[in-house]
């Protein structure tokens, strides 16, 4: 295994991590807002996880004070440049919490694995948080500090990057059901009527694509059955509501959908569902993925 990835991947199976692993989340539970500030947390007006996009802020001015720290160090006259990194380290620590928060509410409703990466990336970034705020108290060692911190908050980036994009948090776990249910170029008979029971949620198929369908009388409703969030298969939630306003739970980590549009309503989901349309003819439902709601 790459020499690299072996180490971006070593966190993941720190068990002993898992004590301070489930006190964070504890606490998370107990302090962090819930309703719609969780959602803005979780980034769901956008449709995506908003700590990433945070991020840019303390990491990018961090960057730009080690910039400058370089100037001072390598041009003449660069001592002037001492104030402006001061302020850029300054700007740096005033935008962690926040950052840190989003990020906390995410982590909350992670697996064990990813849970444990989290807890490092967070740790890394709170060593570059303490070295930014000691270096805007110090004197001569300003430079070094605002430099150690700003590699420690790579270094953590770097993880965080990992567990988005390798371990897969944060990421919307749906996308792809659009294309193997073809698309939404037409139709596919699903199945009968019939066979469906009445008012509790059933997986049927498109080719590949798992869908989660909900019989109502002689009429059916479905959405993809692979949840945005993390993957679990939604007709084992729980459905709630009436017409237009049915929605279904997810069994993990309690993201409510509506049926009719995709739309999350609650829980750490931060992209809809992909939606199905359905029709019944002869008997026979039929169905397509017309994609997520735009
Ligand atoms: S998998 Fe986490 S809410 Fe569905």
């Amino acid at each position: 295994m790459p020499l690299m990835r072996s180490l971006f991947d070593a966190p993941s199976r720190w068990t002993a991590l898992d004590p301070v692993a489930a006190r964070a989340k504890d606490v998370a539970d107990r302090v962090l807002p819930g309703g719609r500030v969780r959602g803005l947390l979780h980034g769901r007006p956008a449709g995506h996880a908003v700590h990433p996009a945070m991020a840019m802020v303390p990491v990018g001015t961090s960057v730009s004070a080690f910039v400058l720290d370089a100037a001072a160090v390598l041009l003449p006259g660069g001592q002037a440049l001492g104030a402006p990194a001061r302020l850029l380290a300054a700007a740096s620590v005033a935008t962690v919490a926040p950052t840190a928060i989003a990020g906390w509410a995410d982590y909350v409703d992670l697996h064990p694995d990813q849970q444990r990466t989290a807890i490092v990336h967070a740790a890394g970034n709170a060593v570059a948080a303490t070295l930014w705020t000691a270096s805007l108290f110090a004197g001569r060692r300003a430079r070094l500090l605002r430099t150690a911190g700003t590699l420690a908050a790579g270094a953590a980036g770097a993880l965080g990057g990992h567990l988005a994009y390798r371990w897969a948090a944060g990421m919307n776990h749906a996308e792809h059901l659009v294309h193997l249910a073809g698309d939404g170029q037409e139709f596919s008979d699903i199945g009968t009527l019939d066979d469906l029971a009445e008012g509790r949620p059933e997986q049927r198929w498109i080719g590949d694509a798992p869908l989660c369908v909900l019989r109502r009388g002689g009429s059916v409703m479905a959405l993809t059955d692979t949840c945005t969030h993390l993957g679990a298969p939604l007709h084992d939630g729980e459905v709630k509501g009436t017409g237009s306003a049915t929605t279904i739970t997810c069994p993990w980590h309690a993201s409510e959908f509506r049926f009719a549009d995709g739309e999350v309503l609650d829980g750490p989901a931060s992209a809809p569902q992909p939606v199905v349309e359905t029709r019944v003819e002869a008997g026979r439902v039929l169905a397509r993925v017309v994609g997520p709601p735009l």
